[in-house]
């Protein structure tokens, strides 16, 4: 007689890679309307189930994990996991996961994309290519702003603010960073960046890159005092998480030209965008696409099955939060 196979439930149809490491070993209900799943269907469907596969934009709480008593492990399709409420998982024997390292160097790549965009306005230049009020070549056309040479200020220096770094020295650009944390002299030497405090950062930078996790610490920031320590000539990039930014004092800021301008790819409150902000010209406004090559959200996506495949068969997850669940 075949032995029953743990129960999975993944919140998305994942990749085809993805859903072969998970098929192969376990009994999988996928979530494949193209909606995002309800709550109440969320809170319904876990409640038979060994494992969770869940996506960012799923609230793994307490009252999930109730819903969910047979639960072993809940696997994050991202490196942020703000999202799960990672003590609840812990007192519940729950192991939480994530997807660190997989997608830094697309997500490096986002971020010089929008930095490369703000500075040159690409987008304002793509509006009037295709408006059809084009007059041709001006002199003082869409004049922007360089970005080799100029100084580039990070705020976080961890596996994806290093990958920025490392692009930066490809433009000659001074590279300064902040974090809770400083790197070990070899690293600051190896990626020629240089330590500072926040209020250097902020008053010298010509360019400002966010790459910290949303912790109680970093939640806002970028404030109205912190933006109004910018260059009026800076620019502000946001790929980490849109809390990070108090999106009313930025679109402020904006407005009144304090800061020349911005290009986000997270938001406060997703899919919300504070009203503010898409009616700007300095603004770029991306929809939390920053990881999402083909490449490398299959990888991710993978990365979680990997992690439940592990937990549900004995072994240790890559990637626990709470590995003190795994002693
Ligand atoms: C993450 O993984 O945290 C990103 O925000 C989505 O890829």
């Amino acid at each position: 007689m075949e032995m029953s196979r743990p129960k999975v439930l993944s919140t998305h149809a994942l990749f085809p890679a993805a859903r072969a490491i998970l098929d192969a070993q376990c009994e999988v209900e996928y979530w494949t309307a193209p909606e995002r799943i309800p709550r109440a269907e969320l809170l319904q469907r876990v409640a038979s189930k060994d494992a969770l596969v869940c996506l960012l934009t799923e609230k793994i709480d307490d009252e999930l994990l109730a819903a969910g008593p047979g639960l072993r492990i809940v696997a994050n399709v991202a490196v942020g996991y703000d999202n799960i409420n990672v003590p609840a998982c812990t007192v519940r024997l729950v192991v939480a996961t994530n997807t660190p390292g997989g997608l830094d160097e697309t997500t490096a790549d986002f971020a010089w994309t929008l930095l490369m965009a703000i500075a040159r306005r690409l987008l304002e230049g793509d509006q009037l290519a295709r408006s059809g009020q084009w007059a041709g070549w001006g002199l003082d056309q869409l004049c922007g702003a360089d970005v080799w040479g100029k100084t580039l200020g990070l705020v976080g220096l961890g596996r994806i603010g290093r990958a920025v770094a490392r692009r930066a020295m490809g433009f000659r650009m001074r590279v300064i960073y902040n974090d809770a944390i400083r790197a070990p002299e070899e690293a600051e030497r190896d990626l020629h960046v240089e330590f500072v405090d926040r209020d250097t950062l902020f008053a010298q930078s010509d360019f400002i890159s966010l790459h910290v996790p949303l912790l109680p610490d970093t939640r806002h920031l970028i404030s109205a005092e912190r933006l109004a320590k910018m260059k009026p000539t800076a620019c502000l990039i946001n790929t980490s998480r849109g809390p990070v930014v108090d999106e009313a004092a930025l679109a402020e800021a904006l407005q009144k030209g304090r800061i020349a301008g911005a290009a986000l790819d997270v938001y406060e409150q997703e899919p919300k965008i504070h009203p503010g902000l898409p009616g700007l010209k300095n603004v770029i406004l991306a929809p939390h696409i920053a990881s999402a090559s083909l490449e490398t959200r299959t990888k991710m996506a993978c990365m979680a099955a990997e992690n439940v495949v592990a937990k549900l068969s004995g072994r240790r997850p890559a990637n626990a939060l709470n590995p003190e669940v795994l002693a």
